[in-house]
């Protein structure tokens, strides 16, 4: 994979350089809740427009064709002089592309606007290399899908990987291969999406550790009580559960039907509880794991943090940073997670490596490459 740090800025200078971007980030009301995708991004658009390249950013967001970009639009403005332009490749957007001066920044409409953009549709992809004269691929929380901003656009011109995305790839290639002794920690839900992941973690951590929804399942496998909790279609098969390497939480907090919240033995959950989070028993039994890991993979609040229950997703956020703090390579990935830790107001500086990537850091995890990656490679 070219990264673009590999063109001089002889190269770059005047040249119009199309940036897929990630900018799916969660819109409330009209605002943006939380700038991390932007903030990762930024560094790539920066250097370009720095070497007075004319930036022209392509992302998606929302699942809508009419999701705008417009409050991002408004966002990205605290970090440089970016025109939105409410138009994807109408006139609007073609002219203001047309009229560019070096150092420029566009950011055009959401892709998601033209249907032949999920379809991968080659005609879009090549409207949209018509823009320009290079092609720079940044969104990584997006390279898992195969459409046309994606691995279309990338046939009809140069095409190199921004800085996030050579991050991420670096990142996590390290979390395939982890320096021992490691740790992972894999929440979320569905246990049947994640099995082949925790499969594969299994053969390459010392500890894997099934927290969130997830560990519902692993209760409910072992024929353990899990009162109202969400529980998975498929549960974990045997050959999980009796791994060596496996870790379930040994403790869990409930909310009762009045809404307290209680720790508890997992064989104690009533049939009218829910279980929402981990308990303290489970923080100490990961805390020497942590306190000697080199290698730690995060994927997965421990408990519901949406609805409050963020304490011991706190606690794991702590032992982290002081595993960074003391040398420790630590991988944390998905929006829950990083939404979560912001939560717990613990220092995102402070934590690692945060990977912009829900899907596609799960799916990169598992294969080692993406759809978007291929086309770079
Ligand atoms: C994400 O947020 O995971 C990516 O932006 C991909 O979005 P999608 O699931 O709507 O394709």
């Amino acid at each position: 994979m070219k990264c673009i740090d590999q063109l001089s800025s002889a190269e770059l200078k005047g040249k119009r350089v199309l940036v897929r971007s990630d900018f799916n980030v969660p819109i409330a009301k009209g605002e943006i809740v939380d700038l991390f995708r932007i903030q990762q991004g930024w560094k790539t658009i920066q250097y370009l427009s720095e070497r007075d390249a004319k930036v022209i950013i392509i992302s998606h967001v929302g699942r809508e064709p009419e999701e705008s970009l417009e409050p991002v639009g408004k966002a990205i403005k605290q970090f440089g002089a970016v025109v939105f332009i409410a138009d994807l490749l109408g006139q609007a957007a073609k002219g203001a592309a047309a009229a560019m001066r070096e150092g420029e920044i566009l950011l055009l409409e959401n892709l998601r606007r033209d249907a032949r953009e999920t379809e991968n549709d080659e005609s879009f992809a090549r409207e949209l290399a018509s823009l320009a004269d290079i092609y720079v691929d940044d969104a990584f929380a997006a390279a898992h899908r195969a459409h046309a901003s994606i691995v279309g656009v990338a046939k009809f011109l140069p095409a190199y990987a921004g800085f996030l995305m050579c991050n991420e790839v670096r990142e996590i290639d390290a979390a395939r291969a982890p320096t021992h002794p490691s740790l992972a920690i894999l929440g979320g839900a569905k246990f049947e999406t994640k099995a082949p992941l925790v499969k594969l973690l299994l053969e390459k951590y010392e500890h894997v550790f099934i927290t969130g929804a997830l560990s519902n399942d692993v209760f409910r496998a072992r024929g353990l009580p899990v009162g109202r909790s969400l529980v998975s279609k498929d549960l974990p098969s045997e050959d999980i559960l009796s791994n060596p390497h496996f870790l379930e939480p040994i403790d869990v907090t409930v909310e009762t039907p009045d809404g307290h919240a209680r720790v508890k033995k997992p064989s104690e959950v009533l049939e009218d509880e829910r279980i929402v989070d981990i308990g303290p028993d489970t923080v100490q039994m990961l805390a020497p794991i942590i306190a000697s890991a080199k290698f730690i993979l995060w994927n997965g609040p421990t408990g519901i943090y949406e609805q409050g229950y963020i304490h011991y997703t706190q606690q794991i956020a702590e032992l982290c940073a002081v595993a960074v703090a003391r040398g420790a390579k630590v991988v944390i990935g998905g929006g829950d997670t990083i939404a979560a830790i912001e939560e717990a107001k613990v220092p995102r500086e402070k934590l690692g490596f945060l990977s912009t990537g829900g899907g596609a850091m799960f799916e990169y995890l598992l294969k080692g490459t993406l759809p978007g990656i291929e086309v770079l490679e």
